[in-house]
């Protein structure tokens, strides 16, 4: 595992706030002092408009810009003229089913999401197919929160196939690229979406391997900045697609009678983007890539691994973790029910012990209902979090035994 106490000296937040016991980095990561710092230095010393200027300060914030377009395409194993700079997940996803999904699906379309979807990844499908007369057709799972895909589940009607890579609640970690492959055989034009807002930041993604058509992720939950998410999407695709939005920076010609766009990714990013953000985002991808992903992943699976057998040896049959049993199948999300304890009541007193967990839906209402739960507290670990945060965590829940009785 890290010396998670050594990495958490790169977390300035730990400096204002040494008590902090962090799990809530599924909602958003802390940021280490090598983004901050690189934010700094675009506002301080070059803080121009991107592409337009022909000034140096505005040469070189283009230069930073585009240098996070190629960090993030070699993260991923994607060419850089692939790569969109949206928002977030949520912008990223909204694209697809916009620019592409309204092209393609209608009456006779079904499109297909799976039961553990953020709502990210699912009210932007039910709408369209709402707004477009399709079909919605739900991947269930059993009772470990594992997929029950099968491939018969995908027809020649079948437009869009929309997937998380790893669930917000209950950590599973889906095995994607065998479905992918099992997606195209059974319809080689299905257009396949990755949400990937919970896989980039904790495991190795690469496209070329996963073979998706579209995969989506949020810089603010990968340590870096927030207002800056990415569309990596297959260029075919994007030349396909219709812009998302008009306006300035995506055209190439403009003239009354009709306009002509940019080619991809410009086509894409219409008006100022989030400049410095972008640029601190490749100071993100560098400090992960310096830690390694595959070390990222295995610190993250021991600490799991160790959050579910000590819970379970304290709290026994009064703590519910929802997910898979198996620390090999889930990432770093622990989603659970305590007694009969409201997790909003929970998260309060944990509050109160300066442990930060989240309490509610997640933005993940149908899977809570098939759960049967109203709410869930949710614990989430990353590269800065260690045994020593399970322990204030199960110290915590103790607490609000005592307290709540
Ligand atoms: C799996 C998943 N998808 C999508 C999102 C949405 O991300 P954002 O709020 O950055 O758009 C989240 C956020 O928690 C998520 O966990």
């Amino acid at each position: 595992m890290f010396d998670s106490q050594k990495i958490k000296k790169d977390f300035p937040i730990f400096e204002k706030h040494p008590e902090l016991v962090y799990l809530d980095s599924t909602a958003t990561s802390l940021k280490p002092r090598q983004v901050i710092d690189k934010l700094v230095e675009y506002y301080t010393q070059y803080s121009a408009n991107v592409f337009r200027g022909i000034y140096k300060i505005s040469e070189k914030a283009t230069e930073e810009f585009e240098k996070t377009r190629e960090k993030i395409a070699q993260f991923i194993g994607a060419k850089p003229e692939e790569v969109i700079f949206v928002r977030n997940t949520t912008e990223a996803i909204n694209l697809v089913a916009y620019s592409l999904g309204r092209k393609i699906v209608d009456k006779s379309s079904e499109i297909v999401v799976s039961l553990m979807e953020h709502h990210s990844n699912f009210v932007p499908w039910q709408q369209l197919a709402f707004e477009n007369g399709a079909r919605l057709k739900i991947i269930n799972i059993d009772k470990q929160g594992r997929l029950l895909f099968s491939p018969e589940m995908i027809t020649r009607r079948t437009a869009i196939f929309a997937l998380t890579y790893v669930s917000n609640v209950l950590g599973t970690i889906n095995p994607v690229k065998k479905i992918i492959k099992q997606v195209k055989k059974a319809n080689p034009n299905t257009i396949v979406i990755i949400d990937g807002a919970q896989a980039v930041p904790h495991l190795k993604v690469d496209v070329k391997e996963l073979a998706c058509d579209f995969l989506a992720f949020s810089s603010h939950k990968m340590l870096g900045p927030t207002g800056v998410g990415v569309l990596w999407g297959k260029r075919e695709l994007l030349e396909q697609a219709f812009p998302f939005l008009y306006g300035g920076e995506m055209i190439r010609e403009v003239r009354l009678e009709e306009t002509v766009f940019k080619e991809p990714p410009y086509k894409f990013e219409a008006g100022t983007p989030a400049i410095g953000e972008v640029i601190a985002l490749a100071s993100a991808v560098e400090y992960l890539e310096k830690l390694g992903m595959e070390k990222v992943r295995e610190h993250e699976k021991e600490l799991i691994s160790y959050a579910l057998e000590r819970l379970k040896e304290e709290f026994g049959e009064k703590i519910t973790i929802f997910g898979p049993e198996e620390a090999e199948e889930r990432g770093g999300v622990l989603a659970f029910k305590f007694g009969s304890y409201h997790p909003h009541d929970i998260a309060q007193i944990l509050d109160s012990l300066n442990i930060a967990v989240r309490a509610g839906h997640h933005c993940a209402m149908p899977l809570h209902q098939a759960l049967k739960v109203e709410a869930t507290t949710r614990a989430s670990f990353y590269i800065y979090n260690d045994k020593e945060d399970v322990e204030k965590l199960i110290e915590g829940l103790r607490r609000v035994e005592k307290v709540l009785g």
